[in-house]
């Protein structure tokens, strides 16, 4: 027998005319942590999904246990142990976790389910593996870290014995991110497969055994964890050098842009009411936002830019009290926004990317005039963007839905930092994207806050809100425990702030 129980060979998949996959090739042991990286649209995500049977290959061959596979679809990959942790959740909000959890494969029609007997299983999995999971809370109100273990107990439930992770880490916190990896190293250890895809390569150095990359479609190299750096990693991923160090340039103290003052705001969570918060923004500065996430950083976005109620306390832009106004409004009055949830706040996936680069200010000149919108505007903005930001592929005319996950970021990141506006709210900006398109972000937010932008960050990246930041204050439980120019900063005393403790 073979010592792989995965082996994928020579596969291709087309999406129309859009080659996804080129010349895939992937191999797993039993009981290795095997990491898969690659670009942003490098074919990641295409070469799990058909190793779990969600569509059939073009050409190739995928062997389980050494079985030939001929026709894979998501049953059939799960009877032959195949679990997925998708990149976006695929949890249903209204029902709780156990519902969940046991959801599709109930006891046939007719017969009760037994929430007993699964929620016996089910316990013995959270014990097993120190999942720390709520069974009846609704899944709309836990946190991601709490969603994406209920995910991988699904897969558990399930018999999986080889469970792909899709960026799992990419929504959590750096303290959530070490609670999965013991999961997985403990999942490890009962001798399951797990195949990891990431573009954070400290984490990928840090939990792999194998790694493989991939480069537009196109199988590069597989290597030993022990055998290789970052660096040479980046290299095989974008064949060049990346520095993510910015040339920053200390802003002069311009006017005030965005004056929160004493804002109350409500929410479902404890931790994350905002109790009584105050900041200003200026011209021509970012202002980063670090907490550990669930601290309000999700609310106090969410009500400067019109989505959530204010219960107390004003939001100035440009002197104009913007709380509870109307996103559309707020947006007019010169609001910019990344949102956390591009998928929800930030895109319309049915949509065009040329028209998504476009949306906000479809009613505009230039892409309309009177009542009339302005196709060849809309289609010059888009080949501009699709090439300074590096949109992958290049066909602006397929919908955003058929972007990988950072190449859809990168459209919203294009749409909102071009549209010069006073004021830009930057939440998780660089959140699913690769090392090369960190680079572009970050250098895009530099640049909106050097012609004048005030620029509100908010990232779960202690190292992304260090390097762009001029100055940083930090929330916990919804209050401001600390404020300090971003020089000043490190993870050591910012970490302590996030805890709650005082900056002295
Ligand atoms: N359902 C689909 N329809 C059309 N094109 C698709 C579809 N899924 C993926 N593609 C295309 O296939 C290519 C590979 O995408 P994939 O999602 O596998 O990339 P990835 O390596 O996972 O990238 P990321 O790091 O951004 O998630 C991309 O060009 C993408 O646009
Ligand atoms: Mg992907």
């Amino acid at each position: 027998m073979s010592e792989y129980v995965v082996e994928m060979k020579d596969i291709q998949k087309s999406f129309g005319s859009v080659k996804a996959v080129k010349n895939g090739f992937f191999t797993a042991k039993k009981g290795e942590i095997h990491s898969l990286i690659g670009e942003n649209g490098a074919g990641k995500s295409t070469m799990m999904k058909l190793l779990f049977g969600m569509y059939p290959i073009d050409e190739g061959e995928i062997l389980i246990n050494g079985n030939n596979t001929d026709k894979l679809t998501p049953k059939i990959a799960i009877d032959h142990g195949i679990g997925m942790v998708h990149q976006e959740f695929m949890l249903v909000g209204e029902l709780t976790v156990l519902e969940n959890i046991i959801l599709g494969f109930e006891p046939q029609k007719g017969l009760k389910i037994d929430f007993d007997a699964a929620k016996k299983e089910v316990k013995k999995y959270i014990e097993q593996y120190h999942m720390d999971i709520q069974l009846e809370k609704k899944v709309n109100q836990i946190s991601v870290g709490e969603a994406q273990r209920v995910e991988i107990i699904k897969t558990l439930m399930r018999g999986a014995e080889i469970i792909i992770l899709d960026e799992p880490t990419a929504v959590l916190t750096p303290q959530e991110a070490q609670h999965l990896f013991k999961i997985l190293m403990n999942l490890k250890k009962d001798h399951k497969t797990i195949v990891f895809i990431s573009h954070k390569l400290n984490e990928v150095m840090n939990i792999s055994d194998r790694i493989s990359v991939m480069r537009q479609g196109q199988y590069i190299d597989t290597v030993e964890k022990g055998n290789t750096s970052p660096l040479e990693l980046t290299k095989l991923m974008i064949g060049r050098e990346v520095f993510l160090n910015i040339d920053k340039t200390y802003s002069k103290a311009g006017k005030t842009v965005l004056e929160v003052e004493d804002v109350w705001i409500p929410s479902q969570k404890e931790t994350s009411k905002i109790r009584g918060m105050s900041f200003h923004v200026n011209e021509g500065e970012i202002v980063g936002v670090a907490g550990i996430d669930g601290n309000g950083q999700s609310e106090l976005v969410e009500a400067i830019i019109g989505l959530r109620e204010v219960e107390k306390g004003s939001i100035k832009l440009s002197g104009k009290n913007i709380a509870n106004k109307k996103t559309r409004a707020i947006r007019k009055s010169g609001l910019s926004v990344i949102p956390e949830d591009r998928n929800t706040q930030g895109l319309n996936r049915e949509m065009s990317i040329a028209d998504n680069l476009a949306a906000v200010e479809m009613d505009r000149v230039p892409y309309s005039k009177g009542f009339m919108i302005r196709q060849e505007a809309i289609v010059q903005n888009a080949k501009e963007k699709v090439e300074a930001f590096d949109i992958r592929p290049d066909d602006y005319n397929l919908p955003t839905s058929s972007l990988s996950g950072g190449n859809a970021q990168k459209v919203v990141v294009a749409r909102e930092v071009s549209m010069d506006n006073k004021l830009l709210i930057a939440a998780q900006p660089t959140r699913g994207v690769d090392i090369g398109a960190i680079e572009s972000i970050r250098n895009s937010l530099e640049k909106a806050k050097k012609e004048g932008t005030a620029v509100l960050l908010v990232s779960a990246e202690l190292e992304e809100i260090i390097s762009l930041s001029d100055r940083i204050i930090v929330i916990h439980e919804g209050k401001i425990t600390g404020e300090m120019p971003a020089d000043e900063a490190n993870e050591n005393n910012l970490g302590l702030l996030m805890m709650g403790g005082t900056h002295e």
